[in-house]
Parts: structure tokens; sequence; C-alpha cells
């Protein structure tokens, strides 16, 4: 059986959650990740694990930690014999959300065995993420308003039961105007379509899709998500310039026009995912401080052994007699 790495995963989300919370609603964005991505390098130090970042926060040279091609964890301090594991990280996904105090920014990491994620440059990526009910009956290609029509169809609904999130972007009025005009409602978010892609595989969340362009890397984890949950992405780079062409073949990618589906874009036997709330969202809580004690809301979840867990924890800092722990 594969290494159980999902405690030690939450571990690291959780501290990263915590580590950026504390400057939450501060209006400082890069505040906020630079502080996530310290406590999740720190703590993924501690991991025993011979691990590789391969979506990280960028290139060695724009990025100090957790840069794409970093080893990370014992491994990287030299203890030998670990399993080697490649790492898609996100340590505050939403860093404006948590800057302003807004819902749904999350900590986020996907781990799996060597190979097992797509190493996708920074690009923009078409996106249609549904859960399991619906997922063979979307296609990227298809007209708006058939997908909807399918999405409903699945979910045993009409199209104006449904409710389709989209990143609230100018790229997005064409999308915007043909959901509307299919009848079926609409979430506008600031940010955050992988919080977003995540409620969409998860029943009772109020979110049937996500549609719409956002940043590759999101959609990578998207799909590690998606492989636990039993949903499913389909996704598309956006290569617009030669500069992106350069990028993606660096990566390795070469068919520009490829449509990508969970599997394809983590592709991995044992995927991990594990992600803590850091502002209240529609899956998660946000961090709560509470004088002698945090508390935190997670999901993780493994693909081998299969199975998703919801977890609540209350990391109490000063011991005393006065401890009160709430339901
Ligand atoms: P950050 O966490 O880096 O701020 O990204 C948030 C996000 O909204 C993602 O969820 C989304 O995929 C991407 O940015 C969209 O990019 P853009 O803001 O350029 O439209």
């Amino acid at each position: 059986m594969a290494t159980d790495l999902s405690l030690q995963m939450l571990k690291v989300v959780e501290h990263a959650a915590i580590a950026c919370a504390h400057t939450m609603g501060q209006g400082d964005r890069h505040g906020s990740d630079r502080v996530a991505v310290e406590a999740m390098r720190n703590t993924l130090d501690t991991i025993p694990i011979d691990g590789t970042i391969v979506i990280g926060e960028g290139e060695r040279d724009e990025a100090p930690m957790l840069f794409i091609g970093e080893r990370v964890g014992q491994g990287a301090a030299g203890v030998r014999d670990l399993p080697e594991v490649d790492i898609a990280v996100d340590p505050l996904e939403g860093t404006n959300l948590c800057a302003l105090g807004e819902p749904n920014a999350i900590a986020v990491l996907a781990a799996a065995s060597k190979g097992g994620l797509l190493h996708a440059p920074d690009l923009y990526m078409e996106k249609l993420v549904v859960g399991p009910r619906a997922k063979h009956a979307v296609s990227l290609d298809r007209p708006v308003k058939d997908n909807l029509k399918s999405i409903a169809k699945a979910l045993d609904r009409d199209v104006d039961d449904l409710v389709i999130m989209v990143l609230d972007r100018p790229r997005h009025e064409k999308l915007i105007a043909d959901i509307r005009a299919a009848g079926a409602r609409i979430r506008l978010i600031g940010d955050g379509d992988l919080s977003a892609g995540i409620a969409a595989a998860v029943d009772g969340s109020g979110v049937h899709a996500v549609m719409g362009t956002g940043g590759a890397p999101e959609g990578v984890l998207t799909a590690a998500a998606m492989r636990c949950l039993g949903g499913e992405i389909y996704a598309r780079l956006v290569v617009a310039k030669p500069e992106d062409e350069a990028r993606c073949r660096k990566m390795g990618i070469t068919d520009f026009r490829r449509i990508y589906s969970a599997s394809d874009l983590a592709s991995g036997k044992n995927i991990t995912f594990a992600a803590t709330g850091v502002t209240d969202g529609t899956l998660m809580k946000g961090v709560r401080f509470f004088g002698h004690g945090t508390r935190t809301s997670s999901i993780v979840m493994q693909n081998d052994p299969h199975q998703i867990r919801f977890i609540d924890t209350i990391h109490v800092t000063e011991r005393g007699d006065d401890l009160r722990i709430r339901f």
C-alpha cells in the first residue's frame, strides 16, 4: 500500500492557513501570501518525504521558496530512503480574498507519486468543472446552453435551478451572457475557482458547475481534488503568444489545444489532497482564534485508500484550567 501522507499534509495546510489568517483583512495580499508560503515550506520540511515542487510559487528566480523544482521534506535535508513525491502547492489560494476578509480563501496542496501531476506552466486555462453525476454529460467544446441542459438532466432538475460559479472578469462577458440566456443562475466570484471547483463536486454545496478561464496551476490542483471526489474537470491551456508556447514546451507540453481531464492533469495512482479554510467558505470554515487556541476546518482526501475526511481541529496553544472546548 502507498505511504499514507494525509495527516502529514493536513498539518502543512493547517499551518499555512493559520499563518495567513492572522493577516485577514489587512489589505496586504503579498504579505498574506508570504506568511502562508513560509509556514507551508517550514512544515513541509518536517515531513518524511523526498518531495519536489511541481506546481508552486513560480520559477526559481521569481520565488524564494516553493519554486518549481525545489526539493522539500526531510529528503531535502539529506534523509535517505524516503518516498519520492511530487507536490503541487497553493499556500494561499485567493490572496485578495484573504487580504479583504472575503469568503473562500484556502491553503491547499496535492501530492502524488513521482510523475503523477502535470507540470503545467502558469498560464490561463479554460475550465469546466462538474460533479460525479454530470461528468459524462458535458464537453468543453459544446455550446454553454447544451452543457447546462445536460448538467440539469444529470442532476434531475431544471436549468433554472442550476448555480454556476464564474470568476467575475471582463473576459467572461460572453460566457456570463450565455449562461444568463440559458436561464441558469450564476454566482460571480472575485477569486478562487479552485475552492469553487471542489464545491461543485460535493452534493448539497449549492454549486453545480464552474465555468470559465482561470489559472492552470489551480486547474491541476482541482484535478487532484476531482480524482478523490469523483467529479471531473475538462481543461485546455490558453496558449496565446509564442512565449506561452515556449513555456509549455519547457514543461514537455507540445499539443496546445489538448483537452485534459482530471486523470490527465493528476494522473497519479496515489493522490493526496489537503485544504484548510482561511476565511469562511462553502465547505470549510475559516480559521478562528480564541485566545488559548485556534480552530481550523479542513478537507483531506486520498484515492488509495479512497477516503474523504472533513477535519475540524482545535490547536491548543495555552494550557490552563480555563480551557473550554465548544462543539
Ligand atoms: P491568487 O490566489 O494567486 O490570488 O489567485 C486567485 C485566482 O482567482 C484563482 O482562483 C484563479 O484561477 C486565478 O486567480 C484567476 O486569475 P486572474 O485573477 O488573473 O483572473
